[in-house]
């Protein structure tokens, strides 16, 4: 009993470290904080769940314990009048030892048991017809994002349907690594799922609430594993409709923006970058057919306005270190015209 309790502390200390909220910077500036214990969709309601359970369990653990524990100190505490001399000294007995290697044993088999059953509850889930299948491809140190069926190729911001009793539409997720390992998680939405290169990994999320829910890569991926934010965005059934009519149309083209947009087609951004409806197919670097529908750029890293971007096209390093962009070296003149095309995918 000593034993699993003495193993349950540390374990507590690093769950409730675990609960403190990483806070995240979203679409609008104000900071959202992603909890386990807010959950919005059906694998995350079950995570609560056992989470809760596993809680109760160890939680009952540790309160016997230090409950003894402060028993014993006050109990046998020393006191005036003490004759000093050791008590008695006993060795060995066979039912306390028994109690505490068979007590702990019945709660991990416990603990193992319930954790199989919702582990299997989850992953039994086959794909429906009406899904909604997603694939995300892990970048160091971005997330490309495509709607196969859609025809939608996007980075960062995950955009789903709300899925109601009425209206099932769960989202099944495909999870690929371009490069190194790294985990995509949402918490509020679904557990952590590693993204593994050569391998597939499959996960799905069942949103019953629209809002924002914000993520993070959760598997350390090289310099940047901490600006590697994703944004989901749960909408109305209606909402996504329209989201995803935008997201499918080619680019704009703006004649205010020709020159920037030629500029754009004559240097090596297009070796890394699409831009449907252009000679621009280059698939290293994020999509950037709709660039300013998303908020942020560098994913998460910061708000996708202006004045931002030009600095990140000027040096994309400058803001986030590490990103394999390069800077590209333009002309004052250049870079305001390359960045007044950018404006205009919208
Ligand atoms: Cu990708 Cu950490």
């Amino acid at each position: 009993m000593l034993g699993m309790a003495l193993w349950s502390v540390p374990c507590a200390i690093t769950v409730a470290g675990f609960l403190i909220p990483t806070a995240a910077a979203g679409a609008d500036g104000t900071v959202h904080t992603p909890s386990i214990f807010a959950p919005a969709a059906t694998p995350a309601f079950a995570i609560r769940e056992l989470a809760l359970i596993v809680f109760g369990i160890t939680g009952i653990i540790f309160l016997v314990v230090a409950g003894l524990t402060a028993y014993a100190l006050m109990r046998f505490r020393r006191r005036r009048g003490d004759d000093g001399r050791e008590p008695p000294q006993v060795y060995g007995s066979q039912q306390i030892e028994l109690a505490w290697t068979v007590v702990p044993i019945l709660i991990v088999v416990v603990l193992f048991l319930v954790t199989a059953r919702y582990i299997f509850a989850i992953e039994r889930r086959p794909p429906s017809p009406e899904a909604l299948e997603v694939t995300i491809v892990g970048h160091q140190w971005w997330w490309e994002i495509r709607y196969p069926k859609l025809g939608i190729i996007t980075a960062n911001e995950l955009h789903v349907p709300m899925s109601d009793a009425a209206h099932p539409t769960p989202v099944f997720l495909t999870l690929q690594s371009a490069d190194v390992i790294h985990s995509f998680w949402i918490p509020q939405l679904a557990g952590k799922m590693d993204v593994i290169p050569n391998k597939t990994n499959r996960i799905w999320i069942d949103p019953q609430r629209p809002g924002t829910y914000v993520g993070q890569c959760a598997e350390y991926c090289g310099l940047q594993h901490a600006g590697m934010l994703i944004i989901a965005t749960v909408h109305s059934n209606e909402d996504f409709a329209r989201w995803a009519a935008e997201q499918r149309a080619l680019a704009r083209d703006d004649a205010a923006a020709r020159r920037g947009r030629e500029l754009f087609a004559s240097l090596a951004c297009i070796n890394c970058h699409t831009v449907r409806g252009t000679t621009a197919n280059g698939v290293f670097g994020p999509d950037l057919t709709h660039l300013m529908s998303r908020s942020t750029i560098g994913s998460g890293v910061i708000p996708n306005t202006a004045e931002s971007l030009r600095a990140w096209v000027e040096d994309p390093a400058s803001l986030k270190p590490g990103a394999l962009m390069p800077a590209m070296k333009l002309s004052r003149d250049d870079l305001d015209a390359v960045t007044a095309y950018l404006l205009t995918l919208r």
